[in-house]
């Protein structure tokens, strides 16, 4: 059987906890290279997976001819040249979320890797969990009807995460929308079908994480440094008549520490897909309510699954498990709540 070559773009937190295990359950793969800003961080990566190329520039790793396959782990604003350098090396490329920051860039991505003939794909592996894959087989034969209306929501009382990666713009392109509201809205677009995007509006809000007398449960931040939103909030309308809203917080006065869901609103029934308890799905019979709960699915490690899905499409050549097309719609979302939020104006897209 064909092993791939995989290389690691960034070996921190999300590599080393869930794409290596992801990368290493796969007998079609393996890992040969790793490059990180951080020599330690790069080296000590590759001793605790017996991994023999290191390197600090991924430009140096992309000459490697052997390596066919990069792995992009690095802080948002890396995934954009680190894709494109990619491509022109030649490489297929799989990068964690947001794919990057701008619907400019997805656009760029998408025709660099249709030019190189090779795969692009986004993690976004809250797909990958068996309610999700079990709701939207439902949701797709009919089970909601049309659906009109939805709701994505990462909303944080206190949980802010402290690293530069996530609360510095030159890193993370922004704050809490493009690192978990990303999540809530790609998991609750793609239940709806993924419609196209017609308009945007929306707030990016910093009021709570420059405070020296807000506290975070996971730590102290640099509150100088800090220079992305902690809140924003957003309404799109589809092409399709359909409408969303999207919510999301690092810190918020709110009651529940975290919740993270996507909701949908159909003219048969409404489905309600949270973290952490059942889906339910909500319509009536014979003029009375019912609620339908989804219960005993498995728990599904999600990075490894849509890895092993990339892979498998690399190798026969098939779609990829997220296609970059529907994450130009999230990523047009996304920028479009900046732009309105900036702008003060609603942001239209005629394509
Ligand atoms: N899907 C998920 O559930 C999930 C969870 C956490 C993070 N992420 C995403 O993964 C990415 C990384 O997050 P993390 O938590 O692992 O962050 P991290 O800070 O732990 O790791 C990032 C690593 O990238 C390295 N790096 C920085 N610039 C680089 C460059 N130019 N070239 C190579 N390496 C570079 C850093 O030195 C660091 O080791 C982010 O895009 C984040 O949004 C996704």
């Amino acid at each position: 059987m064909k092993k791939w070559k995989v290389g690691f773009v960034g070996v921190g937190g999300i590599a080393k906890y869930a794409h290596m295990p992801g990368w290493k359950n796969l007998q079609g793969a393996e890992v040969v290279a790793v490059s990180d800003v951080r020599e330690d961080v790069a080296k000590a990566f590759a001793k605790d997976f017996g991994i023999k190329n290191v390197f600090t520039d991924y430009n140096k790793m992309l000459e490697m001819d052997e390596l066919e396959i990069i792995d992009i782990c690095a802080p948002n604003m890396i995934h954009y040249p680190a894709a494109m350098a990619g491509f022109k090396a030649g490489k297929h490329v799989l990068s964690e979320k947001p794919l990057t920051v701008t619907p400019k860039h997805v656009q760029d991505m998408i025709d660099a890797s249709k030019k190189a003939k090779k795969k692009l794909c986004s993690i976004q592996n809250h797909r990958f969990r068996a309610e999700a894959q079990v709701l939207k087989k439902m949701i797709d034969k009919g089970e909601c009807g049309e659906i009109y209306y939805a709701r994505a929501h990462a909303l944080r009382r206190r949980l802010l995460p402290v690293a530069p990666t996530f609360i510095k713009k030159s890193l993370s392109g922004g704050g809490p929308c493009l690192d978990i509201g990303v999540h809530a809205l790609d998991l609750t677009y793609w239940l709806m079908g993924h419609p196209k995007v017609r308009s945007v509006s929306g707030v990016a809000l910093t009021k709570l994480a420059k405070r020296e007398d807000i506290h975070g449960d996971w730590g102290e931040w640099d509150r100088k440094a800090y220079d992305v939103e902690d809140f924003a909030a957003g309404y799109v309308k589809f092409a399709n008549g359909a409408s969303l809203t999207l919510e999301c917080s690092f810190l918020l006065n709110t009651k529940e520490n975290e919740v993270f869901s996507a909701q949908v609103f159909g003219t048969e029934a409404g489905a309600y897909l949270p973290w952490g308890s059942p889906p339910e799905i909500y319509t009536e019979k014979n003029r009375t309510f019912m609620v339908k709960q989804l219960v005993g699915l498995p728990q599904v490690a999600t990075h490894s699954e849509e890895i092993r899905l990339f892979l498998e499409a690399v190798d026969k050549n098939k779609e990829v498990p997220v296609p970059p097309e529907q994450t130009l719609e999230v990523i047009k979302i996304l920028d479009g709540v900046y732009r309105s939020s900036k702008s003060g104006r609603e942001v239209r897209f005629t394509k």
